[in-house]
């Protein structure tokens, strides 16, 4: 089949500069979902038909086979689809989807090419409140038309059955039904909901389907709409982690915005927020309040509160925070302690290695069983460029020591707290720089002057 995306609509009620499909649901735009959608079906031409803010739109989409058809300027719904005509392959059926409709399900969409065969099916839900939608207007069960609200009758505003947008048609009468539109309605545009009258006419079958769930139709048109269907995507994610096994100690504070995969036995505390791809190991537990993104942990590590993981592989039985920053090529092995306002940048960390308080660790090699004090600082940048420390198995490092590099410390050596490190330090002894401490028994304070 050929999927036709609509999205050149202005979407006023964002008040916003970014085009309307391009606002983020879970991390990624709303017309991305849409497309990943489309793709799933496996259809022979994916066209997305753009206008407001064009060529922004085909950058952030930037995917090879996408076909794009550009409607300007933006003359209604059935003008758009009649934009992508020229891309779609006539002997197969043509879905229409909505750019910032982002979360229907592939399976919705599969009913619904069924119930079409080869003539028209069109995606319908009853709604209490149908404001604003148009409505489906059947004679004897049929459906014969569908009238936009502002056009509609007293009597057509009372039904409540709706008009989702999205619809299968049979691509080889679209171009005469869409030629016959006329915009003699309240809006002045081309409505493509009027080729369903154009149907009833030539005897094409019309036939509806329903989605599972409403949210599956509902659109982005204002940040409130936005943030709904958040939650709506966020409360299945977090449906699903439980179904799998995870312990959320609150599915409604829990948002991944990529792929989060858990092991036997995860336990996540409130208010995480996982971007990218995040792998978590068996036994893994997540305190209150952490960002992962493209992180793995293995198993039985403990994350405690408020930390920022971006870009680390963490070994197994580790324990991290509170408070801890791990970054991009942050490498630790097994039972790595990382404590409290330590950060860690491109290092590798062997290991029950430990740097259990305030520590920079930047472009460093750890070995095993290494001990970095309080205040450890690894002055890995010159001002111009970044150089690599060494430090050895089983060393130790007093507090507030700064590792100039690049610099090694030989194994099992240990460096008195205080030490500026610039030289490589030698294995087995203990390397000290520090003022000698001398003490001046007759000094008075200087006093005030009167
Ligand atoms: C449309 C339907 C209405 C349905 C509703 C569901 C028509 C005439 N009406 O109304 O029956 O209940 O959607 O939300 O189709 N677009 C373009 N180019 C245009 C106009 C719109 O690409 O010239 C795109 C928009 O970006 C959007 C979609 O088409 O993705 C729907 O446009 P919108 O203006 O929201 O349609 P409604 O008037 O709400
Ligand atoms: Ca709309």
């Amino acid at each position: 089949m050929n999927v036709v995306i609509l999205a050149a609509g202005l979407g006023k009620r964002m008040h916003s500069d970014l085009p309307k499909v391009l606002h983020r649901l879970a991390g990624r735009p709303l017309l991305a979902h849409v497309v990943d959608t489309a793709r799933s079906l496996k259809p022979g031409v994916i066209c997305i038909v753009y206008g407001h803010g064009g060529e922004r739109v085909r950058e952030t989409i930037a995917q090879p086979d996408l076909v794009w058809a550009r409607q300007e300027p933006q003359l209604g719904t059935g003008h758009a689809l009649a934009q992508a005509l020229p891309h779609l392959d006539p002997k197969v059926p043509t879905l229409v989807l909505y750019g910032d409709v982002p979360l229907t399900r592939a399976e919705t969409l599969t009913t619904l090419c069924r119930a079409a065969g080869k003539g028209v099916a069109l995606l319908t839900l009853e709604l209490d409140d149908p404001y604003g939608y148009g409505r489906i207007v059947r004679s004897r069960g049929a459906v014969r038309r569908i009238v936009e609200e502002k056009d509609a009758t007293k009597a057509e505003r009372a039904l409540r059955e709706i008009n989702t947008g999205i619809m299968v048609l049979p691509t080889a009468r679209l171009k005469q039904w869409l030629a016959s539109l006329q915009n003699k309605n309240a809006q002045k545009e081309y409505y493509l909901t009027d080729v369903v009258a154009a149907a009833v006419a030539d005897r094409v079958p019309v036939k509806s389907a329903a989605p599972g769930a409403a949210w599956e139709i509902l659109g982005v048109n204002s940040k409130t709409q936005l943030a709904e269907l958040e939650r709506a995507f966020q409360r299945g994610v977090a449906a699903a982690l439980m179904h799998g096994g995870v312990t959320l100690a609150d599915p409604a504070r829990i948002d991944v915005r990529g792929r989060l995969v858990c092991g036997r036995d995860v336990a996540i505390d409130v208010n995480c927020v996982f971007e990218g791809e995040v792998v978590l190991g068996a036994g893994v537990s997540v305190g209150a309040n952490c960002v992962l993104r493209n992180v793995k942990v293995a198993a039985g590590t403990r994350i405690e509160p408020f930390c920022h993981l971006d870009e680390a592989d963490i070994g197994a039985r580790c324990r991290i925070g509170p408070y801890a920053r791990l970054r991009p090529g942050a490498k630790l092995a097994e039972e790595v302690h990382i404590g409290n306002f330590v950060e860690v940048k491109a290092s590798q960390i062997a290991a029950r290695s430990k740097a259990n308080h305030l520590a920079y660790i930047g472009d460093t090699t750890v070995g095993r069983d290494v001990n970095i004090g309080a205040g450890t600082i690894t002055c890995n940048y010159d001002g111009a460029n970044k150089h690599r420390t060494i430090i050895e198995d089983e060393v130790f490092i007093g507090s507030d020591t700064q590792l100039v590099a690049p610099v090694r410390v030989g194994k099992g050596a240990t460096l008195g707290a205080g030490t500026t490190l610039t030289k490589d330090a030698p294995e087995g002894a203990l390397t000290i720089s520090r003022a000698k401490q001398v003490t001046i028994p007759a000094w008075k304070r200087p006093v005030k002057e009167k």
